[in-house]
């Protein structure tokens, strides 16, 4: 069976902490970061928290969401064994697919610069690089917890 693509559900939690842990994205928060990441994005607008689910195992997972003006990508991640088959494309697909029927067509996502495959994979699906933006963040609390 293909890919089947749907919003993500309590039960997934398990499964997409390990494959954010098995895609290198939870380095910089603890286990309990992660959790209320995936929990508060259920509480708050879950229909574009995606899943990619294959024969009954999460291997794919996309967070979008819209800052009000622009919708904001997070969260690409296929695990290491289905890597190069297309599920990546796919998942972002059916999100630009959900992004335009709720009105939003503006988009953007952030790259870790060393990120040679995350570059090429949206270079080649078609987002343009904008070398003239420079990052900033700020932790408003008292950790040192990268923002
Ligand atoms: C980036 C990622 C999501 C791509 O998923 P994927 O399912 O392998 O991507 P696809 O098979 O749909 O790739 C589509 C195209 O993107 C490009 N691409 C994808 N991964 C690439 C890589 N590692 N190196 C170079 N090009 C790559 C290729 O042009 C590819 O087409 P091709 O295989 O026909 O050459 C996956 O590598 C991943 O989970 N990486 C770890 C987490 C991560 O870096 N996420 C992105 C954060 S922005």
């Amino acid at each position: 069976m293909g890919l089947s693509i749907r919003a993500v559900k309590a039960a997934d939690l398990p499964a997409v902490e390990s494959l954010w842990e098995e895609a290198g994205m939870t380095s910089y928060a603890s286990s309990d970061d992660i959790a209320g990441e995936i929990t508060s994005k259920l509480e708050r607008d879950p229909e574009l928290f995606l899943v990619g689910d294959l024969d009954g195992t999460v291997v794919a997972t996309v967070m979008g969401t819209w800052d009000g003006h622009r919708g904001r990508i997070k969260r690409l991640a296929v695990t290491a064994a289905h890597r190069r088959g297309g599920l990546g494309a796919e998942m972002i697909d059916e999100l630009e697919k959900r992004f335009v029927e709720t009105g939003i067509t503006k988009l953007r996502l952030e790259v870790w610069a060393d990120n040679v495959g995350g570059l090429t994979f949206w270079a080649e699906r078609g987002y343009e690089l904008q070398p003239d933006i420079r990052y900033f963040v700020r932790n408003l609390d008292d950790s040192s917890d990268p923002c």
